[in-house]
């Protein structure tokens, strides 16, 4: 299957970003002030996390990408901008002085995670306000939309946003947290995991089961399509014409975080490029496949994806 050009695509994405920080060290002894061990940080390395990922993953695969957030006035918000602009990402990071940017923080030692520490707050009325006046701004220029929600308040105005982009003829895709979608209504598609499937829902007890709580929650949002990511199982897409299963294809897997990130990125960059719903998923799942096998939250470049796909 070859993908052809896709530096026509151009694609917006808004919502929480993050920076994923690691910090390596050695430990050789304990701590004279509390039970706990003292680590000699060595090495850190920083990867852009959340919203950030969905557009570096975009942007990997040779897409035109501007990304929509907010970060506080701090440096771990100028890493995100200096990473975003090193990925070749149009990014509009707004300075909200009212919080810190968010972080998660891993100390690493020989292999094993010894504590994560995250920084997050809630944004400010005044911030998001500023966001929705500029998405209005930026909504003309891109073809597709996509929400990446993390649930950290930064897309509190999604439901105004996903009206927009539909009256405006856009295809939208969302990433969905929580356990109140009603925001979404209206969006192409969603994308939720098995957990955060579950988490509106409830527990299914085999595929027909599934199948009935996909097409009902699909109708009741007024989606036209819900796209299930299930892990290990691969990934199962519910349309009204009909059910479209893929098999998870990883060959060797060592880090699944950011997986969804890559299969709502891939999406997003086919269904603007014109693909149809199968082949679209077809990819996403291709490239999922191909980021799992990497450490961290990854990216899958356009030569690993057409080397996979042919
Ligand atoms: N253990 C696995 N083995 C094979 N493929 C996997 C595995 N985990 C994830 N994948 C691939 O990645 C896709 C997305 O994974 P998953 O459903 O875990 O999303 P997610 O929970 O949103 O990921 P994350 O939140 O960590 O970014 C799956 O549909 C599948 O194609
Ligand atoms: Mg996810």
């Amino acid at each position: 299957m070859y993908l052809g050009d896709l530096s026509a695509v151009r694609l917006l994405i808004v919502g929480d970003v993050m920076l994923d920080r690691y910090w390596f060290g050695e430990v050789s002894r304990i701590s004279p002030e509390a039970p706990v061990p003292v680590v000699r940080v060595v090495r850190s390395e920083e990867r852009p996390g959340g919203a950030a990922n969905v557009a570096r993953n975009a942007a990997a695969l040779g897409a035109r990408v501007s990304l929509l957030a907010l970060v506080g006035n701090d440096e771990p918000g100028e890493s995100l901008k200096r990473l975003m602009t090193e990925g070749g990402i149009d990014a509009s990071l707004h300075v909200d002085d009212a919080i810190t940017t968010t972080v998660k923080l891993r100390v690493i030692s020989r292999q094993q995670q010894l504590l994560r520490i995250d920084f997050e707050t809630v944004p400010s009325h005044e911030a998001l306000r500023a966001k929705l006046s500029e998405f209005e701004e930026r909504l003309p220029a891109c073809d597709a939309v996509v929400f990446s929600d993390y649930g950290k308040g930064g897309l509190t105005h999604v439901g105004d946003m996903i009206r927009m982009a539909r009256a405006a003829g856009k295809t939208v895709l969302v990433d969905p947290k929580g356990d109140d979608y009603s925001n979404y209504a209206g969006a192409t598609i969603i994308t939720p995991n098995r957990s955060e499937m579950r988490e509106v829902v409830g527990r299914w007890k085999d595929d027909d089961e599934l199948q009935r709580k996909a097409d009902a929650l699909r109708r009741e949002l007024a989606l036209e399509a819900l796209l299930v990511t299930r892990s290990e199982e691969g990934m199962t897409l519910f349309h009204a014409t009909g059910t479209v299963n893929e098999k998870a294809v990883a060959r060797e897997v060592f880090d699944v975080s950011g997986a969804g990130d890559t299969v709502i990125a891939t999406l997003a960059v086919m269904l603007a490029h014109g693909a149809d719903w199968a082949q679209a998923i077809h990819v996403a799942n291709v490239a999922a496949g191909i980021v799992v096998g990497k450490l961290g939250t990854a990216v899958v470049t356009r030569a690993e994806l057409d080397a996979a796909l042919n």
